[in-house]
C-alpha cells in the first residue's frame, strides 16, 4: 500500500467538567487527509484544500506530529501529506488535531502499524503545540481511539478509552466566529479554590460512573464546569442564552467545546438531539452571527480509512 485516504472526525474536549482531561469523537464532521509513501525522505505538505494554513512541515499541525513519528521509526521512506479541511480552525470542535491525528494514524498504516493508536496519541500531541501552545491529548485521544476517552495522566501519558452508551448524541453549534486556542487559555487562571477543585472532581468522577453505567441523569449532573467556563463564556456570544435554551428543550447537559466558540450539548436518542439542535441555533442566531449546527452520534472507531 503506497496511498491511503483517512477520514478525521472532529472532536469535542473537556467535556465541561474535563479540562485538557475528557473528550469524545464525532461522526459527522471530520477532515479527509491522503498520505503517499514516497521514495524521498521526510515529510511534506503537499496541498491544503479549505483553509489558508501553512505548507511549511515544521509550522504546520499534521507535519509537525508526523515528523515526530519518523523520528522515532527508522523508514527508508518519505510521505507526502495532502489535507481536505472540512473543520475550520479556531471552531472548538478539534481542527489541529484531527489533522494531527490523521497525519500519524495515516503514516503509520502505510509503514505497516508499527504503533498501536494508543501510542499514537504522543506524537499527535506534538502537533496541538503549533496551534495551541501546550500539549494537552483531549482532542487527539478521541480522534484516534473513538468513543470517550479519558487522559488519567500526562507523565507518563495514560489513556483510558470508554464506550459511549448507545442513546448519546451530540449537539454542536458553531457559531461563525473564530476563537484561537491559544488566546482562549490566555484569559485561564493558573491558581484555582480549594472548593472548585472538589465541585469539579466530583464532577469528573461523576461523568466516568455516568459513562460505565449508562447513567443519562448522572452524565447530565456531572456536566457542570466552574473553573473554565466561567471565564471563557465571556468570549461566545450569547453562551448562556444558548445553554439555557439547550437545557430547557431536553439536553442532559451543555458547554463549551473545547476552546469555544462552539457550544455543546448532549442528549438523550436522536429526536431529542434534532429538536436541541434547531432551538440552540434559533436561539443563536438572534445574535446575528451565522452558525452551523451538526447532530451527531458518538463515533466510536474515531480517525479510520475511507
Ligand atoms: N483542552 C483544550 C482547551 C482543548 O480547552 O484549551 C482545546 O485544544
Amino acid at each position: 500500500m503506497n496511498e491511503i485516504k483517512i477520514f478525521c472526525p472532529a472532536t469535542i474536549a473537556n467535556l465541561s467538567c474535563g479540562f485538557d482531561v475528557l473528550g469524545l469523537c464525532l461522526e459527522t464532521i471530520g477532515d479527509e487527509m491522503i498520505i503517499r509513501k514516497v521514495k524521498e525522505k521526510g515529510i511534506r505538505i503537499t496541498k491544503i484544500i479549505g483553509a489558508d494554513l501553512p505548507l511549511k512541515t515544521e509550522k504546520n499541525v499534521a507535519g509537525v506530529a508526523a515528523l515526530a513519528l519518523i523520528n522515532k521509526f527508522d523508514s527508508e521512506y518519505g510521505f507526502e501529506i495532502e489535507i481536505h479541511k472540512k473543520i475550520k480552525a479556531g471552531s472548538g470542535i478539534g481542527s489541529s488535531s484531527a489533522s494531527a491525528a490523521g497525519a500519524v494514524f495515516g503514516i503509520n498504516e502505510l509503514l505497516g502499524k508499527p504503533f498501536t493508536r494508543k501510542e499514537l496519541v504522543e506524537f499527535a500531541m506534538k502537533g496541538e503545540v503549533v496551534a495551541s501552545g501546550s500539549e494537552h491529548a483531549d482532542n487527539v485521544a478521541p480522534c484516534l481511539l473513538g468513543g470517550f476517552t479519558l487522559v488519567r495522566g500526562y507523565n507518563p501519558l495514560d489513556v483510558i478509552r470508554i464506550d459511549s452508551p448507545e442513546e448519546l448524541f451530540a449537539v454542536v453549534l458553531h457559531p461563525q466566529i473564530e476563537v484561537k486556542t491559544s488566546d482562549s487559555r490566555a484569559v485561564l487562571q493558573p491558581m484555582i479554590s480549594l472548593k472548585s477543585a472538589i465541585t469539579q472532581w466530583g464532577n469528573v468522577g461523576g461523568l466516568i460512573a455516568g459513562l460505565y453505567t449508562t447513567d443519562y441523569e448522572l452524565i447530565g449532573r456531572s456536566l457542570q464546569d466552574v473553573i473554565v467556563e466561567p471565564l471563557r463564556k465571556h468570549l461566545i456570544p450569547n453562551f448562556d442564552q444558548v445553554k439555557f435554551t439547550a437545557m430547557h428543550h431536553g439536553a442532559l447537559g451543555a458547554g463549551i467545546s473545547g476552546a469555544g466558540p462552539s457550544i455543546f450539548a448532549l442528549c438523550k436518542g436522536l429526536a431529542v438531539a434534532e429538536k436541541v439542535a434547531i432551538a440552540m441555533t434559533e436561539e443563536y442566531l438572534k445574535t446575528g452571527i451565522p452558525a452551523d449546527t451538526y447532530v451527531s452520534k458518538i463515533n466510536p472507531i474515531g480517525v479510520s480509512i475511507i
